[in-house]
């Protein structure tokens, strides 16, 4: 299924400095450190800059006046344009699968970063290291990439953080994932995703950050019955507790614009997949088990479709974010198109090389039965769209597992996390919270 906006996306990349469509041009780092980011010292710097005002007055004069098209126009005509220049960012779950690829970009662009991730074993510890790692030989300096390991919970700990380190952006990644795990052990989600962020973005008006972008999740969109989730959706029903602590960070952060002018973006991310991908994540542990010749579970009866959207695209997306201070806004960051279960396992046998052998279980509940973004906003406000496809997507991420992974890393499946039946960090929280 095709989004109905995708036809307009062309336009755009003609007009965008920053993308011309072909998504490995100079101006589009990708996600993974290189050699040469690290060689750089680094001055250079990618603005994520789209000619939105140019985007505006071309598309408006050819575009039919619908209702979609007058909207559209009409967010184009408010969209910031980006701040251009040096950044020191704070990335929060930095050690994480978005967290790493995000700080990567922006070093890779002469933005200075400092991660902050408290290294909890939701999944094998050993793949956080291993990011980390990654970044810290790219960039062995230590006022380009400062990292700090604890809790962002933590008062006094990251009280001194901003204090010694004055980041005036932030991009909080940090967070409890995954929702099946969350109704198991709801607590732990509670301290990490709402409490973690009230208190990041306490601190961030206090030192007077610029614009605290923060990750929020298509999860919200709960038993939605819509085709296109867009933001203009209600989504008061989270239907698992991960959901529900996205939701209530974007009303939190809502408040905290309200009462302290601080700019503030959610993101409502779409299935992320790519190399370094999450391995309790259906795209990593599709890929690995058809590669292992284990057998794979597909829930439901494989028709089922979701908006699953490659790494360097939501990349792209926060860092568009990060660059324009919206005074508070939620984008959707997806592909903006559906794949079946069913094109999914197909996908993944044709770039293995091999037949998956598929177990067929019973729906999960707290799934959504349907996730595919309505990314229109994101494009008027953000010029983002997605330029990686499906098929695309998993031939990048199965050379990473064969390539890398398989030869540098390759946890046994059973070590593996899939979130569930791992001891949280904070174990004692739930005794404190019924105290
Ligand atoms: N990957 C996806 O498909 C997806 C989809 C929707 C939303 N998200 C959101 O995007 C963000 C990044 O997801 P990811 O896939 O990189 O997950 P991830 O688990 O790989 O990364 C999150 C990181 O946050 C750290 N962390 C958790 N709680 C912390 C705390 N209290 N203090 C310090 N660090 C803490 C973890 O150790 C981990 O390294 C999360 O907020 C997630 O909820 C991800």
């Amino acid at each position: 299924m095709k989004f109905r906006h995708a036809e307009s996306m062309p336009q755009l990349a003609a007009l965008d400095e920053d993308s011309s469509g072909d998504e490995f041009t100079a101006n589009t780092p990708s996600a993974t450190p290189t050699a040469t980011g690290a060689a750089l010292g680094v001055t250079t710097h990618y603005p994520s800059t789209v000619g939105l005002s140019a985007m505006c007055s071309s598309t408006s004069s050819s575009s039919s006046m619908d209702d979609d098209s007058i909207e559209s126009s009409a967010r184009r005509a408010s969209a910031l344009s980006p701040h251009i220049g040096y950044k020191k960012v704070l990335v929060t779950g930095g050690a994480g699968f978005v967290g790493s690829s995000v700080a990567a970009y922006l070093l890779e662009r002469g933005d200075d970063v400092v991660i902050v991730d408290e290294m909890n074993d939701y999944y094998d510890v050993r793949i956080k290291e291993n990011n980390l790692r990654r970044l810290r030989e790219a960039y062995p300096d230590k006022k380009r990439l400062a990292i700090y390991r604890g809790d962002i919970c933590d008062e006094d700990f990251m009280l001194t953080l901003f204090e010694s380190e004055r980041p005036q952006w932030v991009c909080h990644m940090a967070a409890r994932a995954g929702v099946r795990p969350s109704i198991q052990d709801p607590y732990v989600y509670i301290h990490s995703n709402i409490r973690g962020t009230t208190h990041l973005m306490e601190l961030s008006h206090k030192f007077g950050v610029k614009n605290f972008v923060f990750a929020s999740s298509s999860s919200v969109y709960g038993g939605s019955n819509s085709t296109f989730f867009s933001e203009d959706e209600c989504v008061d029903n989270p239907v698992s507790p991960y959901a529900a602590t996205k939701k209530a960070c974007e009303l939190l952060a809502y408040t905290y614009h309200h009462l302290y002018k601080l700019n503030v973006t959610g993101l409502r991310f779409f299935t992320v997949y790519g190399p370094r991908g999450r391995p309790d994540m259906a795209p990593f542990k599709f890929i690995d088990r058809v590669s292992r010749g284990f057998e794979l579970q597909q829930f439901g009866d494989g028709s089922s479709s979701r908006d699953y959207t490659y790494i360097d695209d939501i990349v792209d997306g926060i860092v568009r974010s990060i660059d324009r201070p919206y005074p508070y806004q939620v984008f959707n960051l997806g592909k903006g198109s559906g794949n079946s279960l069913k094109e999914f396992i197909n996908i993944v046998e044709k770039h293995v090389g091999r037949k998956a052998i598929v177990k067929v279980l019973p729906d999960q509940p707290g799934d959504v039965p349907y996730t595919c973004a309505d990314v229109s906003k994101a494009y008027d406000l953000l010029g983002y769209s997605a330029t990686v496809s499906f098929d695309e997507g998993i031939r990048r991420t199965v050379q990473w597992y064969q390539e890398e992974y398989v030869k540098n890393i390759c946890i046994e499946p059973e070590t593996q996390a899939n979130g569930m039946g791992r001891a949280p960090s904070f174990s004692e929280i739930r005794s404190v919270m019924r105290a």
